[in-house]
């Protein structure tokens, strides 16, 4: 048995074997805790003191303890031991070696199932609050180049063949209305999660008399768990949260896939700065959208998390599992995968220069008003099914003469239907096609400025 290791032996005749250490441990990655451990350390610390259980000199010296600790380990002057086993344990031994044997009185009153608890909801409170100002970056960045683009047109896709026009500018506002639901989650997701496990202790609550309030408005808990089995076994709020990332991370592949496609040479929408590419080695013409594919391919490992997560809690038994120190590791990740992920589209948003005249011309191909053509037909008394076989030969006819619809002469036009007059040009132009559609979340120019305006107010 090391000296390490005598922290939990109490009952056990036989030190841990090595490599069961080694399997058991989990210091390695949940060290990065440690500020969240040592604060809620601090908490129950100083409420054991105004409950009477600790003196108040007991308390200042755990503190005092804890605080010097914490400098250590920022410091990078703090070793980690796995005989330890965890952050929990290694913080605790330290402060018994520093401040002797009142260091010992820290656990009173609590238990690792609490307190890791207690540490993942603090660290992913801070995480959501972090993934929330990324997403606000990008709405407001989304908002911006809406407004620049409101009347600028690009052909809207559906199976991604030419459908309708549409601005760029709504096009945006599509992908600002994913971020803006996308945020709502993890906010919905934080107001579940913060509430405090401490006082739970290993599964039953406590003897002592603890004050569970003030624990948790010391951490900033907005109140406690209800029930102590529940508080250290459930890991929901974990799971919600890389449902959010999941889902954000599947949003932000969409946009990037887009991206891979508008830079490709045969649409060239949109060129990306020198500074998010690369270049092949082989192939001196090259210029890659590495940035947004690599996006999009972290979405596999998020949505990974999530599913593993999901599995890790199905087959538990209430109350605490070891089961669940496996949750450390997907949920770091997600967490950092989707803050990078965030702050990547953020500047991806910021500096890709859009070809609109590009766009525009694409939008003249494809017979993207033809629907325009028949909405036409039908205000001049046609029924629906009748325009669009209508307008259906009438593209058939324009395709074959290899020109757009707007370039067919008026008395070809009237062959096909004679209530065809004049303004039939306004209404089958690109831009008299986007203005007409000037509805509540359509695309007409004047309506995306407008949409535009209300977006940026729920920023
Ligand atoms: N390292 C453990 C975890 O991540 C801490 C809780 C350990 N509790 C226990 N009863 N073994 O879950």
């Amino acid at each position: 048995m090391g000296e390490d290791d005598k922290l939990l032996r109490g009952r056990f005749t036989e030190g841990t074997d090595e490599g069961v250490e080694r399997f058991t441990a989990s210091v390695a990655f949940d060290r990065r805790l440690y500020r969240y451990d040592i604060r809620g350390s601090v908490a129950h610390a100083e409420m054991l003191a105004a409950a009477g259980v600790l003196t108040e000199a007991e308390c200042r010296a755990i503190v005092d303890g804890l605080r010097g600790i914490e400098r250590d380990i920022e410091a990078g002057d703090f070793e980690w031991s796995t005989a330890l086993e965890d952050v929990h344990m290694n913080i605790e031994a330290r402060l018994t070696e520093r401040i002797g044997e009142v260091g010992k009185k820290l656990h009173t009153g609590r238990s690792r199932n609490d307190q890791v608890a207690t540490d993942l909801r603090l660290y992913l409170r801070d995480e959501i609050d972090a993934v929330v100002t990324l997403l606000g970056e990008i709405m407001t960045r989304l908002v911006d180049a809406a407004e620049r683009h409101a009347a600028d047109p690009m052909p809207g896709f559906t199976h991604l063949q030419t459908a309708q026009p549409v601005t760029l500018g709504h096009h945006l506002l599509a992908w600002f209305e994913m971020a803006h639901r996308d945020r709502a989650r993890f906010s919905d997701c934080r107001k579940r999660l913060n509430v405090s496990p401490l006082g739970a202790a290993a599964l039953a609550g406590t003897t002592f008399p603890i004050d569970r309030s003030a624990t948790a408005a010391a951490l900033g808990f907005d109140g406690v768990a209800a029930n102590s089995l529940d508080a250290v076994s459930d890991r929901d709020f974990a799971i919600e949260f890389c449902a959010a990332a999941a889902l954000t991370a599947v949003h932000l592949s969409r946009w990037c896939e887009e991206l891979v496609i508008w830079t490709s040479q045969q649409f060239a929408f949109v060129e990306l700065p020198d500074a998010f590419c690369t270049g092949s080695s082989i192939m001196p013409q090259k210029k890659n959208p590495d940035v947004p594919e690599l996006v999009r391919g972290k979405a596999g490992r998020v949505v990974g998390h999530l599913v593993g997560l999901l599995v890790l809690m199905k087959g538990q038994a209430l109350a605490y599992n070891r089961d669940n120190q496996e949750d450390k590791e997907p949920v770091f990740d997600t967490a950092a995968t989707l803050r990078g992920c965030l702050a990547a589209m953020r500047d991806i948003v910021g500096a890709m220069r859009p070809d609109t005249a590009a766009m525009r011309r694409a939008a003249e191909l494809g017979y993207a008003t033809a629907t325009d053509l028949a909405d036409y037909l039908v205000r001049k008394g046609l029924p629906f099914r009748d325009a669009y076989d209508t307008v259906g030969r009438v593209v058939r006819h324009a395709q074959e003469a290899g020109v757009a619809l707007a370039d067919l002469p008026l008395d070809e036009l009237r062959r096909v239907h004679d209530a065809i007059g004049e303004d039939v040009y306004d209404a089958v132009s690109l831009d008299g096609s986007l203005a007409a559609r000037d509805q509540v979340g359509g695309t007409a120019p004047a309506r995306v400025r407008a949409a535009a305006a209300e977006a940026r107010a729920r920023i």
